[in-house]
Parts: structure tokens; C-alpha cells; sequence
């Protein structure tokens, strides 16, 4: 199976990166948090608001499930899906795992403002960002390949990572 996974905390840049890499690669792009908005029609935010973090993450399996039978996208996570075991190994299992790599930082000057992540609608976002990225890192790091993005914009990550992938791709 051959899809490629971007992972990383939110603001990493999963979405923007994930789109140019697709088209730089010509496959097609998928982002599990829109399927699960089109799914529910509802936004994110209404589904923590209204059914609670536990509701939204067995809707995000179920979509990543769908997902993975797909071959050849490329996919945008969001940024918890790898907090779950059984999600880590079906993306494993079924493609290669990418992990946009950013420091705290950056990810607070990216999403700061915004006001559609609940996980960050708390009196301490960017305290909240640093302890996510704690609990976080070790399954983020589980990746096939890590790519830092701290002061690079999604075009040259996307085209990091295309270098990267056809390189591996040439070797095996
Ligand atoms: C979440 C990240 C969000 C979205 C939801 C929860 C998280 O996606 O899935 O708000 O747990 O980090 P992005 O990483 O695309 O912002």
C-alpha cells in the first residue's frame, strides 16, 4: 500500500504541504478533518462542542479506515490521530508516514488567531501546544521519515519530501 501520511501538531502545515506534494506528485489529496466535516456537516468545532472529543476521535478512525483503503493519496491527518494505537498501525501498514516536524513556536505563530481548533480555544494555547507536542512526540516520531519545517513554507517542504520519497523509491 502506498499512500503518504502527513503527521504532525496542528499548524505544522499538513494541509498546505499535503496539497502541493500532490500535485507535485500527481496523486490525488485527501484530509481526513474535511471527510469528517462532509461526513457530519458539521465543522470541527460544533462536533467537540456538541458530541465531545471522545465522539469525534472514533468518527476520525472510521474515516482513517476508509481512507486507508485508498492507493496512491496523499493524506493530511489530524494532528491527534496518532495518539491511537490501531490508527498508527493502519497507517503504517498502508503507506508511509510522514512527520512535519516544527517547535512550538512555530506552530503557535502559525495557528494563533484562528479560532477553529477546540483544543486550543483554552485560556493557555500556547502552554496547551507544548504539552500536546510532549505527549504526542514519540508517536509523531514512529514516522518513516521526518521533516523539520521551522522557517521553511509549504512549497519548499513539499518539495522536500518529493525528493525524499522518490529517492526511497529509486533504492528499493
Ligand atoms: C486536532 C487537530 C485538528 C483537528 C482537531 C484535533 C488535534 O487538525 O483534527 O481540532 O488533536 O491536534 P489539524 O492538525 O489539521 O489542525
Amino acid at each position: 500500500m502506498n499512500n503518504i501520511y502527513l503527521v504532525g501538531m496542528m499548524g505544522a502545515g499538513k494541509s498546505v504541504t499535503g496539497r502541493h506534494l500532490a500535485e507535485l506528485l500527481g496523486r490525488r489529496f485527501i484530509e481526513t478533518d474535511q471527510l469528517i466535516e462532509e461526513g457530519t456537516k458539521k465543522t470541527i468545532q460544533k462536533i467537540f462542542e456538541e458530541m465531545g472529543e471522545p465522539a469525534f476521535r472514533k468518527l476520525e478512525s472510521g474515516v482513517l479506515k476508509d481512507v486507508s483503503r485508498c492507493q496512491g493519496a496523499v493524506v493530511s491527518l489530524g494532528g491527534g490521530a496518532v495518539r491511537d494505537r490501531e490508527n498508527l498501525e493502519l497507517i503504517k501498514s498502508t503507506g508511509r508516514m510522514i512527520y512535519l516536524r516544527s517547535k512550538p513556536e512555530t506552530l503557535w505563530n502559525r495557528v494563533r488567531g484562528g479560532k477553529e481548533r477546540p483544543l486550543l480555544n483554552v485560556a493557555a494555547p500556547f502552554e496547551r501546544i507544548k504539552t500536546l507536542l510532549k505527549e504526542r512526540a514519540a508517536h509523531y516520531e514512529e514516522a518513516d521519515m521526518i521533516v523539520d519545517t521551522d522557517g521553511k513554507s509549504p512549497e519548499a517542504v513539499a518539495e522536500e519530501i518529493r525528493s525524499l520519497v522518490e529517492t526511497r523509491a529509486r533504492k528499493n
